[in-house]
């Protein structure tokens, strides 16, 4: 996709990777952006503005309270003519003061203005970067839609190894591009997840009546295939169980086909071992027939009315999250008509899962067979957590974000 004509805010905050801030701008200036580089004052210590005046061939918007540019409110007129704004380097004070809505200086400002995406490169010594105030920072930022770049893990300047470098130039600008192309799908944190083996159901189950017949429901797969996709995006090994879809796979996630209830329990134990995660979205059947009529039922034979007695089935979710080899993280999905809170909290106890992504049904223009969903996230600590309607891509990646962060 061409960024060429992209209108670029490159906000610059005081680490030692501010160095890498240039390269970055060169790499945007050779996709024929338009990028204006925004310092704050410690980002000055560390690199000149003339450096990415020269590079970006524009002034360098340091001032908050330009008296001639844009009558003093510079943080407006540049937040509102932006496409997109990175933060490379974002420290975690800049960070930090993005979440709490603090807008004491012209990046923050504009921060708190725009209604363009944002990209945020954080860098920063390991240690600051696991302090949990970050990590809630961060998990706050990524929520709100901010896409997380980086961070990436090596040898630091301050002489420690670890998560904290600022990600390469060429990784942030794959970012900047995969959200500047609307690709809901791409790649939002790539390698966040690497390592970690996720094991995930979608789709309904079919419960056959006879060799003809069955009981089903209206889920398409589409909400459990995004979280499929978003999770083999960030770097885990999926195995993606799904009941009777027309859906393709997503590239790189190994299938296991199962139709009924009993076939996806089979797949889901079978699969389970050795799983960090587990995220029940299938749409499993409540009841099957208790015997399955070998031939076709005959309406000649049973005339005006026909009793069909059911059985429950097992309940996956509850299997798994009681089992000596359950997962790590164990996530369901609540399909309710009403009271959503109380029926995901009840579930999230009685099926020893950790998180309970709840979707409220009675909508038809969201959860089954649509191609948006509206969740309320579950994890009965604290108050619940709002993912705004939004495409079930989307939502997807939301929903693999949620559970990376709850892996760290
Ligand atoms: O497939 P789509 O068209 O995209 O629609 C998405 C969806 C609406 C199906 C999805 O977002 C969703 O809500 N999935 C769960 C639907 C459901 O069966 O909810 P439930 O409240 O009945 O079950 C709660 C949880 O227990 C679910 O994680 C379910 O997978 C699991 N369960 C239920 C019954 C059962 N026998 N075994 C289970 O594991």
């Amino acid at each position: 996709m061409s960024m060429s004509g992209k209108r670029i805010i490159l906000g610059i905050t005081g680490g030692i990777a501010a160095y890498k801030a240039a390269m970055l701008l060169r790499l945007l200036k050779k996709e024929n952006c338009d990028v204006t580089a925004v310092m704050t004052k410690a980002a000055e210590n560390f690199i000149t503005p003339l450096t990415m005046q020269a590079l970006s061939g524009k002034p360098v918007l340091r001032d908050m309270f330009s008296a001639v540019a844009d009558n003093g409110i510079v943080h407006i007129s540049a937040a509102a003519q932006t496409d997109l704004v990175v933060i490379a380097p974002a420290t975690a004070n800049t960070i930090a003061k993005i979440r709490a809505g603090i807008a004491d200086n012209l990046l923050t400002s504009i921060v708190l203005a725009t209604e363009a995406p944002i990209v945020i490169a954080p860098a920063m010594n390991r240690v600051m970067w696991e302090n949990s105030a970050t990590q809630d920072n961060i998990k706050t930022l990524r929520g709100r839609g901010f896409l997380i770049s980086g961070p990436a893990s090596g040898f630091q300047a301050c002489g420690d190894t670890g998560a904290g470098r600022m990600s390469e130039p060429e990784d942030i600008l794959k970012d900047i591009r995969s959200i500047l192309s609307g690709d809901a799908s791409a790649p939002k944190n790539p390698g966040k997840l690497s390592g970690i083996k996720a094991v995930i159901t979608a789709g309904p189950t079919i419960e056959p009546l006879d060799p003809v017949r069955y009981l089903s429901n209206r889920s398409s797969g589409k909400m459990g295939y995004a979280i499929a996709r978003a999770a083999a995006d960030m770097g885990a090994q999926v195995t993606l169980i799904s009941g009777p879809v027309s859906l393709e796979p997503p590239p790189g996630v190994s299938l296991i086909p199962a139709e009924t209830a009993l076939e996806m329990r089979d797949a889901v134990m079978n699969s389970i071992p050795g799983a960090d995660v587990f995220i029940g979205t299938a749409a499993v059947a409540d009841y099957r027939a208790k015997e399955i009529s070998p031939v076709k039922i005959k309406k000649s034979v049973h005339g005006g009315e026909i009793s069909l007695l059911l059985t429950e089935n097992p309940d996956i979710l509850s299997l798994v999250g009681h089992s000596p080899e359950r997962p790590r993280i164990v996530a369901g999905f609540a399909a309710e008509t009403g009271n959503l809170e109380a029926y995901a909290l009840k579930k999230l106890t009685a099926k020893n899962a950790d998180v309970i992504f709840g979707n409220d049904v009675s909508d038809k223009t969201i959860g089954f067979n649509s191609d948006e969903n509206e969740i309320t996230v579950f994890t009965g600590k604290g108050k619940p957590v709002r993912l705004p309607r939004a495409s079930k891509k989307d939502l997807g990646n939301a929903v693999v974000s949620f559970i990376a962060d709850m892996l760290q």
